[in-house]
């Protein structure tokens, strides 16, 4: 082995032994001095490294160099090793200093499903609907029987409902819930949508999970008709999408509190020839829609005679999964941070 070679492999056992002895932060200077300093090992090491020839040099320049770097990291590695003393003015202290103390908070991302509410609320409020909320804890009342759906109807048990212990009381299994509410708050015509979570009392897997974000829209005017609803939604749904091309489809459908009622399809708007997400057929399933049953109108105080209106529901949180190809309901409310700043 080269004579210069031999003596760097020991100055660096001798350094690593010297910075582990270093137990304090004077300590730790010493023995800096004595490795970095004018007279220290390194300083022997570049007056030995000029005497070689200029093919050693070469050899020994990159390895030399390197060996500096990493003593310096080891230095300042230790350095922050708590071996600083907490900042008191005791010069022997040995509690090491808390560098975490004042570290500021990670920094959070907003949550998928609050983007997309914030897009959502866009188009709609670009469209002239006006934003509404209601309870989440709701009433038999509001969630089934003014929307239609009495007591006996096998309707109730399309939806797995939350019942809670005080008698007539629900966690709400739609945003339907929200209509009638509007309703009796506002004299038509009205334009109005409600996004919110809704609940369902259902074993949770990759696809479903006990709650979920929906979007109600609701409709009342004078001449209401099906060109109506499908125009809307079609207009809603190009927005959301930002895509002037993609088209609707509608299927007949039954819901209790519409009449007709009608399940729409939208042209997938990830793939023009078939995709996973579409599973190669083209179309997505959207919502469910159609005209506002009279009795669901009279129930909010509307007179049927004089007034119509349409109404579509979609769950938001599915179409947030189909966005960002979220293969997993669950991961939307593990609160990990790492899947959350993806967004
Ligand atoms: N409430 C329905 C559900 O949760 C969705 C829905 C269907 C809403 C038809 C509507 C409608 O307004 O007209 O499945």
């Amino acid at each position: 082995m080269h004579a210069f070679e031999e003596k760097l492999k020991k100055t660096q056992i001798t350094v690593i032994s010297l910075l582990e002895s270093a137990k304090s932060p004077q300590e730790l200077a010493e023995v800096e001095s004595q490795i970095l300093g004018k007279q220290g090992l390194v300083a022997q090491l570049i007056n030995e490294f000029k005497t070689l020839s200029g093919t050693d040099k070469k050899q020994f320049g990159s390895p030399f160099n390197q060996f500096r770097e990493e003593i310096r990291a080891r230095i300042a590695e230790k350095k922050q090793q708590g071996s600083p003393s907490c900042g008191c003015d005791n010069a022997s202290c040995s509690i090491p200093l808390d560098v975490t103390a004042y570290r500021a908070a990670p920094i959070g991302s907003l949550h998928p499903e609050t983007h997309a509410i914030y897009e959502l609320e866009d188009v709609l409020t670009s469209m002239g609907f006006a934003l509404v909320e209601g309870p989440e804890l709701e009433t038999e009342f509001y969630n089934f029987d003014a929307l239609n759906i009495p007591p006996t109807h096998p309707a109730r048990d399309m939806q797995d409902t939350f019942w809670l212990p005080q008698p007539h009381h629900l966690l709400r299994t739609h945003t339907s819930s929200v209509q009638i509410r509007a309703m009796q708050k506002q004299r038509p015509p009205l334009s109005i949508a409600a996004i919110g979570r809704v609940y369902r009392c259902e074993a949770t897997d990759a696809s479903h999970d006990y709650t979920f974000l929906q979007c109600e829209g609701l409709v009342i005017d004078k001449k209401n008709s099906l060109a109506n609803l499908f125009a809307t939604t079609k207009l809603l749904l190009q927005k959301l999408f930002k895509n002037d091309n993609l088209q609707i489809r509608v299927r007949p459908s039954y819901f209790p509190f519409v009449e007709p009622g009608v399940e729409i399809d939208l042209t997938c708007p990830f793939c023009t020839s078939g995709c996973p997400t579409c599973k190669k057929s083209r179309w997505i399933e959207i919502c469910g829609a159609g005209l506002v049953h009279p009795n669901v109108l009279k129930a909010g105080g509307i007179n049927p005679q004089e007034w119509s209106g349409f109404a579509f529901g979609f769950g938001l949180t599915r179409l947030i999964m189909l966005k960002y190809g979220i293969d997993d309901i669950r991961h939307l409310h593990n609160a990990k941070i790492e899947f959350l700043q993806q967004f």
